[in-house]
């Protein structure tokens, strides 16, 4: 019982030390070349720290286990002119032991912090260098605690508007155009790049391209208030003809209800208070203070990456948003039960 507790905490420790390598929200598993040249950054620090800790171990040792000149009956702790002094010809002299604290303590870690100054400008250089004019351009505002997607007209078609999510086309650079309502949030897809502040009364831009396909989570990674750790949101990168498809549904206007229990739902939204806060693109609901909902069914979660997009999630979602995130803006509005399940089935309908 003991040892298997023991290989327990060993098990513990080493998934803790390596949670951070790989999978869906990581700086070490690249997915673009943003990410890349900052791994590759990270790589340089962490192979430096490891030179500097072991030559400062290998030093300690030497010091601790090196042969001493006899020093017995003249001092316990002799000093570097009584060391001098011994016969041994390659014995620390006090010149010999100032320049080894000169260039050990100063012209050493000066010259590693240069190397590490150059890698690092070089990195900055790359990462902020200018996209194609033709990329996409996308503005995304922080709110507390969701964010809030608008993609910018372009060639291949008009401007759109979603939440939470954003889809780009693999191996295409997209302009993120970052900014903030309310307070300091932070962007950060670790798959693709570093994180970016988004600061109210200004913008910030970073260049994101996904080299291939996939789903990359991303969180606020500044401090905003008691639901930081709930606002998350994905980066799903498709082939280009898929993200094409995908930019045309959403384009497009808000599916019409296709029976009768999507339309009690649709009467529901308009009725209840949802289009007082939400926008459907085709309807009257046309507000902007919450996330649009015109294609809110095609989405992968609900409330900023909190619960999977799921019909039973969304029912627990409408029926008390507090419960499920306290502190979020969107009130329970004490539907009853008939009115809430129109509703999922409106809004899981909005493809
Ligand atoms: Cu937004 Cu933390």
């Amino acid at each position: 019982m003991h040892q298997r507790a023991h290989i327990d905490r060993r098990w513990l420790f080493a998934s803790v030390l390596l949670a951070g390598c790989t999978g869906a929200q990581s700086a070490l598993d690249t997915r673009g070349p943003n990410a890349a040249s900052i791994a590759t950054l990270w790589w340089v620090m962490f192979g430096l720290a490891v030179f500097v800790l072991a030559a400062f171990f290998l030093l300690i040792g030497w010091a601790l286990f090196r042969r001493r000149p006899d020093t017995q009956g003249v001092d316990a702790q002799p000093h570097l002119d009584d060391v001098a002094r011994a016969d041994d010809p390659g014995a620390l002299t006090a010149a010999r032991a100032r320049r080894l604290v000169a260039w050990g303590g100063a012209g050493v870690p000066a010259a590693l912090l240069f190397v590490l100054l150059v890698c690092s400008v070089v990195v900055s250089r790359q990462v902020s260098a200018p996209p194609p004019a033709d990329a996409l351009v996308i503005d995304v505002t922080g709110h507390q605690y969701w964010w809030d997607v608008r993609y910018a007209a372009h060639d291949a078609g008009p401007a759109f508007r979603t939440a939470n999510e954003i889809r780009l086309p693999v191996g295409q650079p997209a302009v993120i155009r970052l900014h903030s309502l309310d307070v300091i949030h932070s962007f950060w897809i670790p798959n693709l790049h570093g994180k970016l502040d988004m600061i109210p009364g200004r913008e910030n831009r970073l260049v994101l391209q996904a080299d291939s396909a996939g789903v990359f989570r991303g969180q606020c990674a500044e401090y905003c208030g008691v639901q930081h750790a709930n606002m998350a949101l994905h980066v799903v990168a498709l082939p280009a003809a898929d993200f094409e498809s995908w930019r045309e549904a959403q384009v497009a206007p808000a599916r019409v209800p296709a029976d009768s229990l999507q339309r009690a739902g649709e009467r529901a939204f308009m009725e209840t208070g949802c289009a007082v806060c939400h926008a459907v693109r085709g309807t009257e609901a046309r507000a902007e203070t919450g996330p649009d909902l015109t294609h809110f069914g095609s989405r992968l979660s609900i409330a900023a990456g909190t619960l999977p997009n799921r019909p039973g999630h969304l029912g627990g979602w409408i029926t008390d948003p507090q419960r499920i995130k306290p502190g979020n803006l969107m009130p329970a509005l004490r539907l009853d039960g008939s009115a809430v399940v129109a509703l999922v089935a409106y809004l899981e309908s909005l493809q």
